[in-house]
């Protein structure tokens, strides 16, 4: 397994652009439009094992496939399949008993859109690894806007102050935010990792996919609230763990969905707390300390390459080469998909379904200065009026984490999902926070991914 080497990268999930150490360097920024249409897979020789690397290759078959808005692609015998977008970042196919995942090409502010360089391609079953190179029949080639400001932008020294806790408690009804010992000393770019990355900015977000009739009678089918903490007593959500200053929320996000989805699966026979540090070192699909995205990690990665248990690579929060004991053993997850389907098909009806049926869903969010003394309540981030904005210095990043259950409070009518952070015990409800629901509150019904444990008898 050996990392993939994308530099000056994309941090905690839904990254956007790099206000990096290297200027102007910003992450692929594809959309549907950018990569439906038709694409021509050029692919190495087969039979590999999935450590394969795909940085040099020659090609032996070609593989035409047709991408059509927003899940359909259809290959050159007709066979009919399916695809994803992956964030703005790249795209998944898999047709013919085949899959292929592969990230878009940029260089610096330039997006290929076009053009997919060293993906992976294996059949359904994970074997017969090759590797592939595509190439869209139209061109896609994007600059993108790098605002001026962002080189000078910093995290506030204002996070944590009396004054901005004061300010938000004056102006929200829903929480309430207090200071936090453990944020005393912390530096900026701590601060910038816990909140998702830096680089993980997002100018324009996701919406939720809108609520069908059918949605609505499916809402209304299940329970008023519901806690996978406490199902008729019983808790099936492994510990609250702490990401420390690395932008790796998207590995804790992913592995505590994993993790409950096996307690679940297991009747809690087997709880697992699996390596995150194995994420951040040894997948191929996610940058280490400057991000991931759920659908690949919990997803992908938990599928082709499986997951080991925390003692077996403990968490460091430190970049570096992959030195994870080769002797444990591994642990496999299937059916990873994007709730909804694909990317985009997801809302609140769908996750209340996917939480209620399967489990704990990894979702992503936009983080706001505000959110980081939050304390209690149901947080909402305010644009106007409320004084936390104008501390706000790096725009949104984007943050993972778990929906564990929902409810409502009904004193203020509002509803909320029950999250788990990975910021500690100490931090909001312990280690919990609550977000309003059925409003795509900054982006929290946008994009949630799940996968299924693959039952083993190993433990
Ligand atoms: C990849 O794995 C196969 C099968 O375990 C092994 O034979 C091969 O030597 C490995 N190749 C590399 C480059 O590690
Ligand atoms: C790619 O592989 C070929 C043959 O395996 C080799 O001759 C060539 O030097 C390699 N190129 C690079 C850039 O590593
Ligand atoms: C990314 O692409 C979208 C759609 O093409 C565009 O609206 C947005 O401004 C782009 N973002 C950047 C940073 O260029
Ligand atoms: C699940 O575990 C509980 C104990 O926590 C036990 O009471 C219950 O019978 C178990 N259910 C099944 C189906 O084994
Ligand atoms: C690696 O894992 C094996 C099996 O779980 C264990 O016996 C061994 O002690 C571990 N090695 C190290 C260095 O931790």
């Amino acid at each position: 397994m050996t990392k993939t080497a994308r530099t000056g990268m994309f941090v905690c999930m839904l990254v956007y652009l790099a206000l990096s150490t290297v200027a102007g360097d910003t992450p692929a920024n594809c959309t549907y439009e950018d990569i439906a249409g038709e694409w021509v897979f050029q692919i190495g020789p087969g039979n590999n094992h999935r450590n394969i690397t795909c940085n040099n290759f020659s090609v032996i078959h070609k593989q035409k496939v047709k991408l059509i808005y927003p899940n359909i692609a259809i290959d050159q015998f007709n066979n009919r399949g399916f695809w994803t977008l992956i964030y703005n970042q790249g795209f998944e196919v898999v047709v013919a008993g085949r899959k292929y995942f592969g990230f878009s090409r940029y260089e610096g502010a330039v997006s290929y859109c076009d053009t997919v360089i060293g993906g992976w391609s294996h059949d359904v079953r994970g074997h017969d690894w090759a590797c592939y190179n595509g190439k869209k029949s139209t061109s896609a080639v994007k600059i993108s806007v790098v605002p001026k400001s962002d080189h000078s932008l910093k995290f506030s020294h204002s996070i944590n102050s009396e004054e901005m806790v004061a300010s938000i408690n004056k102006a929200q009804t829903f929480w309430k935010a207090t200071r936090y010992s453990q944020f005393e000393g912390l530096t900026n770019e701590d601060f910038i990792s816990m909140a998702g990355g830096r680089g993980s900015r997002i100018l324009s977000r996701p919406k939720s996919a809108p609520l069908t009739a059918e949605h609505r009678k499916l809402m209304a089918s299940l329970p008023q609230q519901f806690d996978w903490r406490n199902v008729d007593g019983v808790n099936f959500v492994s510990p609250v763990r702490n990401q420390g200053g690395c932008g790796s929320c998207y590995a804790f996000g992913s592995l505590a969905m994993a993790e409950a989805r096996v307690r679940i699966l297991t009747n809690n026979t087997q709880k697992p707390v699996f390596s995150t540090q194995d994420i951040v070192e040894c997948s191929p699909y996610s940058q280490g300390c400057n991000g991931g995205f759920p659908y690949l990690v919990g997803g992908k990665y938990a599928e082709d390459y499986g997951l080991v248990l925390d003692a077996c690579n403990p968490y460091t929060g430190e970049d570096g080469i992959c030195k994870t004991n080769t002797s444990c053993p591994r642990h496999y997850f299937t059916d990873y998909r994007y709730v909804g389907g694909y990317y985009g098909g997801c809302n609140e009806a769908l996750m209340k379904k996917a939480v209620y049926t399967n489990g704990p869903l990894a979702v992503s969010f936009e983080v706001y200065n505000d959110f980081m003394n939050y304390e209690s309540g149901i947080y909402v981030h305010k644009r106007h009026g409320v004084q936390s904005d104008r501390f706000n210095p790096f725009e949104i990043t984007n943050h993972v984490v778990l929906i564990v259950g929902w409810g409502v409070d009904t004193n203020l009518g509002e509803k909320y999902w029950i999250v788990k952070n990975s910021w500690g015990t100490s931090w909001g409800l312990s280690g919990y926070f609550w977000i309003r629901r059925g409003t795509d509150e900054c982006g929290i019904e946008s994009i949630a991914a799940e996968s299924t444990p693959v039952f083993t008898f190993n433990n």
